[in-house]
């Protein structure tokens, strides 16, 4: 009886085993066949009702089926395990003939990109680079810089008033104001940021960024203020670049001085850029009045100081030929992709 019992059922087992097309059939025909009511087992189990003649017989035949259905079972893993392998190499090909895609490459925007520049030529001048705040006080923005409340000389630069004391800076001379109270001269400082005036036209633009120097030494003079300009303008636009200083008028330098270089595209000639003039302006620069050392704090008998005031945005529309100031605040992805 038993015997063919163990015959029927390694012939049924081998036949679902055939059937098995995943590792979840297999794991449930090995669940059915040697789990613990499984049919093997309970064969198994029987063994003690078998007499002793027999038993030998009987356990010979229970080790030969399970080997037979051991045996099928490894094979069948291993077909279902290739299958699947082939399946997911199949999904996961890459056609190495399809064109690559290439690598996009982003740029500076032209802004932060003149201010990286005008930095390591000062820093390699001896300059340490500080910021101040945006929002900024009426006394640091102008009374610091000698332009007194009602003063003239305010409508030069058309400023954002959040309240009567409080402004949007218009010139990044602010900064110098904050440094000269804390630093112990001599130093040379450079701040950059960005400054704002009412003011909006194809070169104006109510957000703009200025660079500004500030030099506190003892026996400062005219003369060394011009040479640490033309070695920055040489540097910024070429060694064959022309200076050209001309006596201008700040409240907070004096003599007061306005720097034009030749014009780097036409190079003198006269070009669209230029308006036919062959140099452009392109600083505010002079020697620190001696009323702006007294009120933050520096004495004026010891120490004399220059400074200077860049236009980041028109060096940055200059250097890159730009017309319109517009295209530095657009953000349209062409145009940047120019500048690279
Ligand atoms: N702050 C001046 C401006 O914005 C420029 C300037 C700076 C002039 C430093 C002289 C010295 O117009």
């Amino acid at each position: 009886m038993i015997l063919d019992e163990l015959k029927c059922t390694q012939v049924q087992v081998i036949d679902e085993i055939n059937n098995a097309k995943t590792m979840k059939d297999i794991g449930e025909i090995k669940g059915k066949v040697f789990g613990k009511n499984g049919v093997l087992t309970s064969l198994s189990r029987g063994m003690k009702d078998v007499s002793a003649e027999e038993r030998p017989k009987v356990g010979a035949l229970i080790n030969e089926v399970r080997n037979a259905i051991e045996k099928a079972l490894a094979e069948k893993e291993q077909e279902v395990e290739n299958a699947e392998l082939a399946l997911k190499l199949e999904k996961e090909k890459i056609d190495i003939t399809e064109p690559a895609q290439g690598v996009k490459k982003g740029a500076l925007h032209p802004i932060p990109s003149v201010i990286d520049r005008l930095c390591d030529i000062c820093v390699g001048l001896g300059f340490s680079v500080v910021e101040g705040p945006e929002v900024e006080s009426d006394y640091y923005n102008f009374e610091a810089m000698n332009i007194p409340k009602n003063h003239p000389s305010r409508d030069m630069q058309d400023t954002f008033f959040i309240n009567d004391n409080i402004l949007l800076r218009s010139q990044t001379s602010a900064v110098q104001a904050r440094e000269m109270e804390v630093k112990k001269p001599p130093f040379k400082i450079i701040c950059p940021g960005k400054t704002y005036r009412n003011d909006s036209d194809s070169t104006h633009s109510p957000v703009f960024h200025q660079l500004e120097g500030l030099v506190i030494d003892e026996n400062v003079s005219m003369a060394d203020l011009k040479s640490m300009l033309t070695i920055i303008m040489k540097r910024l636009y070429g060694e064959d670049t022309e200076i050209r200083f001309r006596p201008s008028f700040f409240p907070f330098t004096e003599p007061s001085i306005e720097v034009d270089v030749s014009c780097p595209t036409c190079h003198g000639k006269g070009c669209s850029l230029c308006k036919g003039t062959g140099m452009l302006e392109l600083l505010g620069a002079g020697i620190v009045n001696p009323k702006v050392l007294e009120m933050s704090g520096i004495d004026s008998k010891k120490y004399r100081g220059f400074a200077f005031g860049f236009g980041l945005d028109r060096t940055a529309m200059i250097l890159n030929s730009i017309g319109n100031i517009r295209y530095l605040y657009k953000n349209d992805k062409r145009f940047l992709e120019q500048m690279k």
